[in-house]
């Protein structure tokens, strides 16, 4: 067979031994692969590549994506739909392999419904889509966050000061939580909770008292009442680029202000978002990359690749894009039990 197989939206750490893994069990069946640069702009324009084993040979330990990464949308125009399935044909292609978030899987769904062979992989430093237990992207991000937490507590305890941080994660708040709770912060902001800032203020002060210092993590989603946020731009699926927003900020203003702890924030952005992924999205990646494959020669078109526990398994891919997978209740308990 042909398979194309291209990376979509933001790219996170993982992409390249999900590539790999689709480069090599294609190889084991005797297939082709031809890689399609820029996400779904490489389908209207009809930039491709051969991929071979040479090719991804060292690309494990690589954040990023050799393919190339847009946020484009190939449904937004029927121009560009009607180009996409030109070059489909040009190109020869058999089925798709489509890496990437809920925009880029919206777009695999919708392209198997034009009547084209799609399987996708989701992948995305938020781990927000449903239907899998993790996206690879998400633990190497919060690592590097926690990294970050733990370089914030050095200056809050040298200066007796509140930090914040803050971190991507979009609508979800998934990234922030677990930097949060790793890093033993002493209190977490996530979209899923509204704000409430008097309860912040009063937890900071008891857990000034004891220490004489306090970290707290913001996600760059969440909502507070009564903020003027700077006018953020949208990207080609029409979603705010929040990190402009400035809740960081704004949060560590209204802690000073409020408490008189003196209080600095840091906005890691995409710092969060690139070098070597962790060996658990790795694993994962690679696993997610053969798995889409196998699925391929089974005929498993519309559906995606996906983690359930330890195992890889198969879901639809109109499952998957549905809805975003939010923080839930019971995690939400787990953090309260460590404000104090
Ligand atoms: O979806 C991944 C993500 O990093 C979000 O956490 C963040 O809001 C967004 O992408 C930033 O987008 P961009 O890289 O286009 O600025």
């Amino acid at each position: 067979m042909r398979i194309g197989v291209l990376t979509g939206g933001g790219d996170c750490p993982g992409l390249n031994p999900a590539i790999r893994g689709v480069v090599f069990k294609a190889t084991e069946y005797g297939d082709e692969v031809i890689g399609i640069k820029k996400g779904w702009l490489g389908m209207i324009e009809g930039l491709s590549v051969p991929l071979r084993l040479e090719d991804v040979d060292e690309i494990m330990g690589r954040g990023g994506t050799i393919l190339g990464s847009t946020r484009t949308n190939p449904f937004k125009k029927e121009e560009d739909k009607k180009k996409m399935l030109e070059n489909i044909k040009k190109m020869g292609l058999e089925a798709l392999v489509a890496i990437g978030g809920d925009d880029t899987l919206t777009a695999a769904m919708k392209l198997t419904k034009e009547g084209f062979p799609v399987v996708g992989v989701p992948k995305t430093m938020d781990n927000d889509i449903s239907e899998t237990d993790y996206t690879f992207g998400f633990d190497t991000s919060v690592s590097i966050a926690v990294n970050a937490l733990e370089n914030l507590r050095d200056t809050a305890k040298s200066h007796c000061r509140v930090m914040v941080l803050e971190v991507m994660g979009r609508h979800a708040g998934w990234v922030a939580l677990f930097t949060g709770i790793a890093g033993g912060a002493d209190y977490i902001l996530i979209p899923e909770e509204a704000v409430n800032l008097e309860k912040m203020y009063e937890v900071l002060k008891t857990v000034y008292a004891r220490k004489s210092y306090a970290l707290v993590v913001v996600s760059e989603g969440i909502e507070i009442p009564g903020m003027k946020g700077a006018d953020a731009k949208a990207d080609g699926f029409g979603h705010e680029l929040l990190k402009e927003k400035g809740v960081g900020a704004y949060i560590a203003s209204q802690i000073e202000k409020n408490t008189g702890f003196e209080t600095r924030y840091a906005v890691i952005g995409h710092i969060q978002r690139g070098g070597p992924p962790t060996v658990f999205d790795r694993i994962l990646a690679l696993r997610l990359g053969v798995k889409a494959v196998e699925m391929i020669h089974e005929g498993k078109f519309g559906m995606m690749a996906s983690l359930r526990g330890n195992q890889i398994v198969e879901v639809k891919l109109e499952d998957a894009v549905a809805k975003t997978k939010k923080v839930s209740e019971n995690w939400l308990d787990l953090v309260k039990v460590f404000y104090r």
